[in-house]
């Protein structure tokens, strides 16, 4: 589908397909308040998968801070605007982009559902949708890329300790046709995760969220046998590399000067964190806490969302995600200065309860209540969407 086609997509149209599909007599698979999705997942899928992507850091703080920074915001709609015709088309990274959305970067695909991420991805290619692949995905990234087809996708980096396997994943992607880098600055090191722990799941122990890393040839050439023949050592190889908390500023001029395309900074929660992103000649920020997975009583993503944009000013895209479940919270974090958001565990949820499918529905309901939302408050475009249209609900 060409770009023009996807730039006057109407996706408010969701709720009347469903309610004719209705007349006879279908209802959906899923719910359309996607809130819901954790807790039919959880009935539904295997305790140690379902754990480990609803699971948060410590006692999971951040991760209610990422739910109440966005409640804190309401909307304040204006009337008689006329918002018949609207379009929901940004330009993000370099793409135009039917709406402001992309798939987040999530790892282990496969601990959800059989079909995994070339699932997730076909169902945000169907609708225009980038899909972030994550280094950790279960299926390589050229399968990915393909499953893709000609829709966008953008490759997220946990960047290797290895310079060669490092210089090797940028090869790759960039042969794939991810168009932009996402560095993901807070993994460094896995947090203390007391869901998974309490069930001692860690996928990557036993070669899963490892395919990227298993297939790469400067991966490979560490390993005194093919993986195949010694899991193990590819699995203890893996660990020792996966990530270099050693990193600093100065090390980004290494990927800048091998990565020619865009390149964000994903994790970014300090406005002087965002000038030195420009600083060092990155092109975007994700105001992001790993969706409260990584610093127990960290800031509230959308808590840490102005700073950000007021300090990024022309010079950085600065895209949001922990927390977003709902149409409203999409409109609230482009409201506070967002070009774009990531949606996370909703869509894997999406994923686990009905394959491709599923993801499909999550990405249309969560565009139509957008669009609905955008529509009912007065305004016609993502652009026209300012500080102006929220109040504090605690002020
Ligand atoms: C993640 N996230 C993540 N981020 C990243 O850069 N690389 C990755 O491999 C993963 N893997 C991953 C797995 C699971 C199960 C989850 C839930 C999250 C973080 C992700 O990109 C995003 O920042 C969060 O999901 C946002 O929080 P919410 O909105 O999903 O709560």
């Amino acid at each position: 589908m060409g770009e023009q086609a996807h730039a006057e997509r109407d996706w408010a149209a969701f709720q009347y397909e469903i309610y004719l599909n209705g007349m006879t007599g279908a209802v959906p698979r899923m719910p359309a308040d996607l809130t819901r999705l954790e807790e039919l997942a959880a009935h539904r899928l295997g305790p140690g998968p379902v754990g480990y992507v609803a699971g948060s850091a410590g006692s999971g703080r951040t991760e209610r801070a990422n739910r109440s920074a966005l409640d804190r915001w309401q909307i304040v709609p204006r009337m008689l605007r006329d918002v018949r015709r609207r379009d929901l088309s940004a330009d993000v990274l370099g793409s135009r982009l039917p709406a402001p959305l992309a798939l987040a970067p999530i790892g282990v695909q496969s601990i959800m559902h059989p079909d995994a991420e070339p699932a997730a991805a076909r169902a945000a290619a169907a609708h225009g949708v980038p899909f972030v692949l994550s280094s950790a995905s279960s299926t390589p990234m050229e399968e990915v890329a393909a499953a893709c087809g000609d829709g966008v996708r953008w490759f997220q980096l946990y960047w290797p300790k290895d310079r060669e396997v490092t210089l090797s994943f940028l090869r790759r992607a960039r042969a794939a046709g991810y168009s932009a880098l996402f560095v993901t600055l807070d993994t460094w090191l896995l947090s203390w995760r007391p869901r998974d722990l309490d069930q001692a799941y860690l996928p990557f122990l036993r070669g899963v969220g490892t395919a990227n890393y298993f297939t790469d040839p400067a991966f490979q050439a560490g390993l005194a046998k093919p993986v195949h023949e010694d899991l193990d050592a590819a699995v203890l190889h893996f660990v020792q590399m996966f990530t270099d908390p050693g990193k600093t500023w100065d090390d980004l001029a290494f990927l800048r000067e091998h990565w020619e395309g865009p390149i964000v900074l994903k994790g970014v929660l300090h406005p002087d964190d965002a000038r030195r992103a420009a600083d060092a000649g990155m092109d975007g920020v994700v105001v992001s806490n790993h969706g409260g997975r990584q610093v127990n009583g960290a800031i509230g993503a959308a808590d840490a969302l102005p700073g950000v944009v007021d300090a990024a000013g022309d010079r950085l895209a600065v895209l949001f995600d922990s927390g977003v479940r709902t149409g409203d919270d999409v409109f609230k974090a482009l409201a506070l200065g967002a070009r774009a958001v990531l949606l996370g565990r909703p869509y894997v949820y999406g994923l686990g309860l009905d394959g491709q499918a599923g993801v499909e529905h999550v990405i249309r309901a969560l565009l139509a209540e957008f669009d609905l939302t955008l529509a009912l408050s007065g305004y016609t475009a993502p652009g026209e969407l300012t500080r102006d249209a929220l109040v504090r609900a605690d002020r």
